[in-house]
């Protein structure tokens, strides 16, 4: 029998090709898919599950293109260092500590903050990726899922490599009815050498997937490309033939004019993740000019270790007034663009545009409930504004993935909250030594 919840008369911020709003609406979901939307009233089966919507919003559960879960065990770990230096002398030894439960409850830890927030799909890469697949098996997410690996000595290397995140990909592509999707995660390119990147590519292509991959994220990282390679590190993924294939680069903060003509032309995801550059000193991004050429771009947070949260309100807010304020120009990233970027955007980076980040009919059943009867989100101007100006993650009610309820007025349906705060308080504890 077919499950259904039906959303009464509430505010739904659609995200639909006329970027529409719709006040006092109708939306039913049946199963894991949004049936129909009205507002006129129906006659709705008996069998339905009732979520009164006066004085709610409904968004489209947004979408986290960049992450790295299990980091959360690294939240306020390593703070205001240099990136090499937070890399080299904090966070790669102590990943080199890390061991498949703590991954587990690092991303456990990660779906509570993220479903808790709003954030119905995430884009991860990390190590031991199979335990954070079990995670969200359990929590009900959806994800896009890369184990990480490099081509090069050093680093954090040693435990998870080229050919592990192959059999993961075998092992998990599709699992959970389709909820986990699994992708190839090269970390980046300085260190994973152009030869091996080929390889790589090859395995793209045999696997049919998409890459995930760092991406001129620092200063040092394209001047490093341009001493070794003569090309900034876009150049050179073009050159290598990357960008044929589906591509979502975190970051892409030092690109000249070429760079952006780039990956405009080839349509590569582009998370954009103003927080953790900030956070490390990397600049920010050109957002508004990628926009203008057409490219791209979703949001994403990053890992916990360096943002420290995974909440997503902030990136919406702050991508937009970090161009404005740097652009001096008010009118840069508008309030629906922001909101865009975390919703269709974002499903246009994964090849999921019309099915996840937007609400209409036929598309997933990945919503977020908001509730606006809080001092700073009324009066009721313009929902789209306040979701991007006002709102935070602590405003979200209900999330409901793939149909399924995830959270409700303070409680997870999926998650055993207490026990994940205390067994990733322990993994913390004990990676800290
Ligand atoms: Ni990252």
């Amino acid at each position: 029998m077919s499950s259904r919840i039906l959303i009464e008369d509430a505010t739904l911020v659609t995200m639909d090709e006329n970027d529409g709003v719709i006040d006092s609406g109708n939306l039913l979901i049946e199963d894991n898919i949004i049936k129909s939307i009205f507002t006129a009233a129906e006659d709705t089966p008996g069998d339905v599950k009732v979520i009164p919507g006066e004085g709610k919003v409904v968004i489209p559960g947004l979408i986290n293109l960049h992450n790295h879960a299990a980091m959360t065990l690294f939240r306020s770990y390593a703070d205001d260092y240099p990136l090499m230096e937070w890399l080299t002398k904090k966070i790669f030894p102590a990943e080199a500590r890390l061991t498949e439960a703590d991954v587990y409850w690092g991303t456990s830890l990660a779906l509570l903050e993220m479903i808790r927030g709003g954030t119905t799909t995430f884009v991860d890469m990390y190590y031991f990726m199979e335990q954070t697949a079990r995670a969200c098996q359990e929590g009900g997410i959806r994800a896009m899922l890369s184990q990480v690996f490099i081509g090069t000595e050093g680093c954090s290397e040693g435990f998870n490599t080229f050919e592990d995140a192959i059999k993961f990909i075998e092992n998990w592509q599709g699992q959970d009815e389709g909820r986990i999707q699994t992708i190839l995660g090269p970390h980046a390119l300085y260190t994973c050498p152009p030869d091996f990147l080929k390889k790589v590519l090859k395995e793209t292509e045999h696997l049919n997937t998409i890459i995930h991959i760092h991406l001129s994220e620092s200063k040092f990282e394209v001047e490093e490309s341009i001493k070794n390679f003569n090309k900034t590190p876009v150049a050179l993924m073009d050159e290598l033939g990357m960008f044929e294939r589906q591509v979502i680069a975190g970051h892409c903060v030092h690109l000249n004019d070429e760079d952006i003509d780039i990956l405009s032309k080839k349509g590569v995801g582009i998370s954009h993740n103003p927080c953790s550059n900030l956070k490390l000193g990397n600049g920010i991004a050109p957002l508004q000019k990628l926009i203008d050429h057409g490219a791209c771009v979703g949001l994403g947070t990053d890992g916990a270790a360096s943002n420290n949260n995974l909440d997503m309100f902030e990136e919406i807010k702050l991508c937009s007034l970090l161009q404005k304020g740097t652009l001096e120009d008010p009118t840069a990233v508008p309030a629906k663009t922001a909101f865009e970027l975390a919703t269709r955007g974002g499903a246009r980076a994964l090849g999921m545009e019309g099915h996840l980040g937007v609400i209409r009919e036929g598309a997933k059943a990945d919503l977020a409930i908001l509730d606006f009867k809080k001092p700073h989100l009324q009066p009721h101007n313009d929902p789209i504004a306040n979701l991007v100006y006002s709102a935070s993650a602590s405003d979200v009610e209900t999330v409901i993935v793939d149909g399924k309820i995830l959270y409700n007025k303070g409680e997870f349906l999926t998650l055993d909250e207490e026990r994940i705060y205390h067994e990733a308080d322990k993994c913390a504890k004990k990676l800290r030594q």
